[in-house]
């Protein structure tokens, strides 16, 4: 194909780790860069989800190596990266894109172990993982990171505290690798959407008495394209932070938000 050849969107030969693939970005990511040439290393809790997924792919001839695993554990971001080592020699690319969605309540009734639970997949899971992968990118002395953070990672985020605070914390992580490995020819970026239409905002509960509808009518109302995003859009973002070709980006934010923080 056309891009196969375009050194902006070639990612032939390249491995890509990608945690929470079973699903929304994770998954539709997995497929972009498996079709523009990468060997995929899989991660997510949903075993069942994950299988689909690796069904779908190896359909496509995409090489995948896939593990059931918690991010919030550090054995099992640490056997993901063993996973890519070990199987395909090597680590060119790493999504730490696994996240569970906000609990809509206020913020004096966020409880600790909501708060804990938001932190410790959210930020924990993208903190293991990157120290494994910085590791091995290192002593590659190449590598390419991308996290998930999120508008509420950038600003305030009404009935979200512990979610925004956990987002935040990836911002943070990721300029600190950033300009902490910078020397080492490693790149860290992070990237911010607005609502997206994934199974993950999909399952949003509307406020009493609101259909979804006016759920996505609300979340709306905030952004200049009077719209929410499709994955499609944010996975289009995700793919050029992925690339290759960027090679004097990093420690950046890249807000995917139809104009809300502009
Ligand atoms: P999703 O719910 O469709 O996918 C998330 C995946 O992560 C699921 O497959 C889930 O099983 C997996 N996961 C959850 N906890 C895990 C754990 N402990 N270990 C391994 N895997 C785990 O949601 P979506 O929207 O694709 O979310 C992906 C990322 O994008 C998340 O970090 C989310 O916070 C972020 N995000 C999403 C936005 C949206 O509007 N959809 C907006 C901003 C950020």
């Amino acid at each position: 194909a056309e891009f196969q050849r375009d050194p902006l969107l070639d990612f032939t030969g390249k491995v890509a780790l990608i945690t929470g693939a079973a699903s929304g970005f994770g998954a539709l990511l997995a497929e972009a860069l498996g079709r523009r040439g990468a060997r995929l290393v899989l991660g997510d809790i949903n075993e069942d989800g994950l299988h689909a997924v690796v069904d779908k792919l190896t359909a496509q001839d995409i090489e995948v190596q896939a593990v059931t695993c918690d991010v919030s554990s550090e054995t099992d971001c640490a056997a993901m990266v063993a996973l890519a080592r070990e199987n395909f020699g090597g680590l060119d690319i790493a999504v730490n894109n696994a996240g569970i969605a906000p609990p809509q309540v206020h913020f004096e009734e966020v409880d600790e172990e909501t708060f804990d639970r938001q932190h410790s997949v959210n930020v924990k899971g993208v903190f293991f993982g990157m120290k494994h992968q910085l590791k091995l990118m290192r002593g590659q002395k190449h590598g390419i990171i991308l996290n998930v953070s999120s508008m509420a990672g950038i600003g305030g985020a009404p009935k979200a505290a512990a979610y925004a605070g956990a987002k935040h914390s990836v911002v943070g992580l990721t300029r600190t690798a950033a300009v902490e490995y910078a020397r080492h020819n490693v790149r860290v970026n992070a990237i911010c959407p607005f609502f997206t239409l994934t199974p993950m905002v999909a399952g949003l509960t509307p406020p009493p008495g609101a259909s979804v509808e006016q759920l996505h009518g609300l979340l709306s109302a905030g952004c200049p394209m009077k719209r929410l995003g499709e994955p499609e859009e944010v996975v289009n973002a995700m793919v050029m932070l992925c690339s290759p070709a960027l090679t004097y980006v990093t420690g950046q934010t890249l807000a995917v938000d139809g104009g809300v923080s502009a």
